[in-house]
């Protein structure tokens, strides 16, 4: 029993002393440090703040990082509420970043491409840059054509938002930030107070809600247009993600991009993605690549389960859910090869695609489409929800 007991006791000891004698001996210099002790990291919801540059007329801008338990990071600007960075893990549990975007403040305000923007007053296009409220026309700036796309020339995207709050607890992590948008800011009615929080969750979930408030009837519909690739931003093309949207219709464009105002069954076209599919499959038969607006089933105002997206080598998986209507499908069509973002890299047609969760393109002059009207009084919510997980 003795002799046992006496075995045991070495046993334990030559494995306690084992790895301690790997480390090199200490030196005169170097005092002996505590016995080493495998602390295994544990991460804490956490909401950072650091000095991002500052904008051309000297107004300072902060970058702001949210941190979940698992690892996920959220970096988000209040230079146009911007989702400069978003890792997320695979399923080997490496992390990589999903959006496209730049490292530095000056990539972000020379860009015309919406990384990762909040998109507002109106996302998505007004045809002819005008519509009609109360028997008043409103002309707003043309900055597509004929036509008005994303808020303006200075949209919100391009205006320095003030923060609100940041915080985390045991659940969650937070950033909110304001913006009032002017009476006649880009041609819009009324003076409009928004807001627009990011909230990471430690379930893996990355909402974006809105709010907003005018003084005078006017329209609103605020996106976020961030750029993703499941795979990591700027390693190659976004063809063989494999997408699933909730919608049996879209709404069919003219050559400006403006809804024809049909809402078109998907049915038996390229536009089909009821069932999961590839987004490369059939992009070649929608001319540049898709850049449409689907009509969701939920018919929006509660949050619903609108998209889900699989990228089979990294096993990552985002799903969206929004209490908005409309979801613009947008495959990065326009990336050409002449921007560099993070990383160094380049990022060229398809390297990305866009969901953005809203109400319908040119829904000012649409009056069968979901109204986009606020008046004074009324508070415009929208919710989005992305959820992470791997397979
Ligand atoms: C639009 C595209 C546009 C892009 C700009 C998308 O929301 O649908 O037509 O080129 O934004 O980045």
């Amino acid at each position: 029993m003795k002799t046992r007991f006496l075995i045991s006791f070495v046993l334990i000891v030559i494995a306690v002393c084992m790895p301690g004698c790997k480390k090199k001996a200490p030196t005169p210099q170097e005092p002996e440090s505590k016995p080493e002790v495998e602390v295994k990291e544990t991460r804490l919801m956490s909401a950072n703040e650091e000095p991002f540059g500052q904008t051309a007329d000297g107004r300072q801008v902060t970058l702001y990082t949210l941190t979940n338990t698992n690892g996920l990071r959220a970096r988000i600007t209040n230079y146009g509420a911007i989702l400069v960075s978003l890792e997320v893990p695979d399923r080997d549990g490496k992390l990589a970043d999903i959006t496209l975007g730049f490292e530095a403040l000056d990539g972000y305000l020379k860009m015309d491409t919406y990384f990762g923007a909040t998109v507002g007053r109106y996302a998505n296009r007004i045809g002819k840059a005008r519509f009609v409220l109360d028997g008043v026309e409103y002309k707003l700036a043309a900055n597509n054509g004929e036509n008005h796309l994303h808020g303006g020339i200075k949209g919100f995207d391009k205006v320095v938002w003030r923060p609100e709050d940041l915080w985390a607890n045991d659940n969650e992590a937070l950033l909110k930030m304001s913006y009032i948008s002017e009476d006649d800011e880009e041609g819009y009615p009324g003076n409009l107070a928004c807001t627009v929080t990011y909230t990471l969750t430690k379930d893996d979930e990355l909402k974006i809600s809105y709010e907003a408030e005018t003084d005078k009837t006017t329209v609103v519909n605020l996106t976020n247009h961030s750029y993703f690739n499941l795979a990591g931003q700027g390693t190659g093309d976004i063809l063989g993600h494999e997408l699933t949207l909730n919608a049996d219709k879209y709404t069919p464009v003219d050559e400006g991009l403006i809804p024809t105002g049909e809402i078109r069954s998907v049915k038996d076209s390229p536009m089909d993605f009821t069932l999961p599919m590839s987004i490369g499959s059939r992009i070649k038969q929608v001319g540049n690549g898709y850049d449409h607006n689907y009509v969701l089933n939920s018919g929006g105002g509660t949050l619903a389960l609108a998209a889900r997206v699989y990228e089979p080598t990294s096993g990552r998986v985002m799903e969206i859910y929004t209490t908005e209507p409309g979801v613009q499908l947008y495959t990065g069509n326009f990336l050409d090869g002449t921007l560099t973002g993070k990383g160094g890299k380049v990022y060229k047609k398809h390297y990305a695609f866009c969901l953005e969760t809203q109400h319908f393109p040119d829904s000012p002059n649409k009056s069968d489409f979901p109204s986009v009207v606020l008046q004074p009084g009324q508070k415009y919510t929208s919710v989005t929800v992305h959820k992470f997980s791997t397979r």
